[in-house]
């Protein structure tokens, strides 16, 4: 049991983790605590691209990317923060190109451009080229490049740490991380005077996920027994393209580069639902119409799967942009996809809610609101205000990430703006830290009375039982029961039911048996404290959702099927309290003022 002391504590190695360390490092001694190798985080599993208004392929602007994003968001994105991710993505990806990313290029040596759903020229006019891609690759070859950058500028990784506890003193400051070393067993205290937590999704909530087995929501889990609520966690993203009963992701870069979605009759369905952008829809509307032709008997041999077409497509142009998904095919099903349609069905993607942040990445307990409102309103022009309101931060305490709501994707995130956030806003994560640390100076903030103490009960507890149910056991219940109730349709009556199933499936994960009871490596224990995290996430999603009554994004009501700006414009913000009792509150959404920004005023949703 050791003390380490680091200014900068960093929890994840993914893009916003190894991105914030590496701008940290530049005014401050950096550690980065990973649970996994870092070049084994999930950002390594990022396909198709991240997007910027580059302009190499055609025309293209920051607004009309950050229009797209308000208005793929369903209008809950807080729209000063999309303005700065839009404004700032073109630096960012020339910073990008500048230490070493491999992007695809065009025929004259610029970075190349794709389509990708719900990314517009001119306003919504028609599908525009504006992902950058290295092939499928692109989060492989971001996080190798930001993990070699990283490396250069001394960053020290303490990797297969698993992060348990975030350490507040009874000043309310962070004071640093409780940390078990997977390879020992032993629990260690890090202090830090910034702590930036950048643990990524939450995927493995769900059975059905393009997620790694690592994204069990630990950072979103720790955030909320530290008392910091989670931000609109009913926005659950479901990726239209995973391969059937596998979940494994098929890039939306397929569609982009012409691959189209077809029923059971052979018809090319999305052109009836959204006639102007098809099948580069945004990912909600995609995932709900799969269902529908689904539900009306039109899925693939009657069964619950879609074929995604890419026979058409050139064998250059698949071996070239898509050598991954071509690969994953022939391993995973045994089919060439230049020959035979691929089996797709939605799979769980990623989080759009997380721990509440301001755009830089300073993290916040709770919301004063200024004028009595905790949602937006129309004054008597017809236009949306938003009641003014003040932040409470946690000092020293940030997020980045997927872990992260900042918000910019709102009720659904569009594709390719996930690698984005990571970048633009881990950076500012990184630069702010080394300016606190300018203003409020270096002194390593106190530690709390024994601050390994939960962490060692809770594992004491799981290796003491010798009775109860597998970890393996309670998990799949758990994740079979989020698919049956809380995926992409949900009523009042499923989400009642997964009320109920929470809280007895939160009983059966705190008395799992664990058959390995050594120190060493000890996986069986750790999938056995990640179990409590998913289940505390699952229980911040069902509350979440079934307090929503309108239907927006990814949060699709069938009993409330519209959406109603009225009542819910606005953000949630779940707590849960050491008695286990829960607490909804909520904020309102930032919109810019309708004179200068009058595209980004809330309307009906089309495309
Ligand atoms: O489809 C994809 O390649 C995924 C991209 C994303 O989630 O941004």
């Amino acid at each position: 049991m050791a003390i380490f002391e680091h200014e900068v504590v960093v929890v994840g190695a993914g893009g916003a983790g190894l991105m914030a360390a590496r701008y940290a490092s530049e005014g401050a001694d950096v550690a980065v605590l990973s649970k996994l190798h870092p070049l084994r985080s999930h950002t390594g599993a990022a396909q198709g691209g991240i997007c910027a208004a580059l302009g190499n392929e055609e025309e293209d602007h920051w607004i009309w990317h950050a229009f797209d994003t308000v208005k793929g968001s369903d209008y809950l994105g807080d729209q000063d923060a999309i303005v700065i991710m839009c404004q700032d993505a073109p630096r960012t990806i020339i910073e990008l190109e500048h230490d070493g990313v491999p992007f695809s290029r065009t025929p004259d040596g610029k970075i190349a451009q794709r389509p990708f759903g719900g990314h517009t020229r001119n306003f919504g006019e028609a599908p525009v080229r504006r992902a950058c891609y290295a092939a499928d690759r692109t989060g492989h070859v971001i996080l190798h490049t930001l993990y070699e950058q990283c490396l250069k500028r001394k960053v020290r990784f303490y990797n297969e740490f698993q992060v348990l506890d975030l350490l507040i003193n009874p000043d309310g400051e962070v004071a640093g991380v409780v940390a078990y070393e997977i390879r020992t067993g032993e629990i260690h205290t890090f202090r830090a005077r910034a702590v930036v937590l950048a643990t990524g999704g939450y995927g493995r909530v769900y059975k059905t996920t393009s997620n790694a087995h690592a994204n069990t929501g630990d950072g979103f889990a720790i955030a909320l027994r530290a008392g910091i609520p989670l931000e609109d966690m009913e926005f659950v993203q479901f990726h239209p393209t995973g391969m059937y009963r596998l979940g494994i992701l098929i890039t939306e870069g397929a569609r982009g580069e012409g691959g189209v979605l077809r029923n059971r009759l052979g018809e090319r369905f999305m052109e009836r639902y959204a006639p102007t952008v098809k099948d580069l829809a945004p990912r909600d509307v995609i995932s709900r119409c799969i269902y529908q032709e689904i539900r009306e008997g039109r899925g693939i041999d009657g069964k619950d799967y879609v074929y995604l077409d890419l026979t058409h497509l050139s064998l250059k142009q698949i071996e070239t942009k898509l050598p991954e998904i071509a690969t994953f095919s022939k391993i995973y099903l045994g089919i060439d996809p230049s020959r035979e349609p691929i089996p797709v069905a939605p799979t769980c993607h990623y989080a759009m809610g997380g721990i509440p942040t301001d755009p830089d990445g300073r993290v916040y307990r709770a919301v004063r609101l200024l004028e009595g409102r905790d949602g937006n309103y129309q004054d008597e022009q017809g236009r949306w205000v938003t009641p003014r309101f003040e932040l409470e931060y946690v000092p020293g305490l940030y997020a980045a990430g997927e872990v992260a709501c900042v918000s910019v994707h709102g009720a659904n995130r569009l594709g390719t703006n996930s690698l984005l956030d990571l970048v633009v806003f881990g950076r500012r994560v990184g630069k702010a830290i080394v300016q606190q640390l300018e203003r409020e100076g270096r002194r390593l903030p106190a530690l709390p009375d024994d601050p390994e103490r939960r962490a060692r009960q809770t594992l004491e507890a799981i290796l003491s039982r010798s009775e109860g149910e597998s970890v393996a056991q309670v998990r799949a219940d758990l994740q079979q029961m989020m698919m049956d109730n809380v995926s992409v349709f949900r009523t009042a009556e499923t989400l009642q039911q997964a009320r109920q199933a929470i809280a007895e499936i939160r009983n059966r994960a705190e008395r799992v048996r664990i058959d390995d009871h050594g120190r060493q490596f000890n996986t069986d224990l750790m999938e056995a404290w990640e179990l409590l995290s998913l289940v505390d996430v699952a229980e911040s999603i069902i509350h979440s959702a079934e307090a929503r009554t309108e239907s927006r994004g990814a949060h699709s009501r069938e009993d409330y099927p519209k959406r109603d700006d009225a009542r819910w414009l606005k953000h949630t913000l779940f707590y849960r309290y050491p008695d286990g009792s829960v607490e909804l509150r909520y904020r309102p959404v930032t919109i810019l003022p309708a004179e200068q920004y009058p595209f980004f005023q809330p309307k009906e949703r089309k495309y």
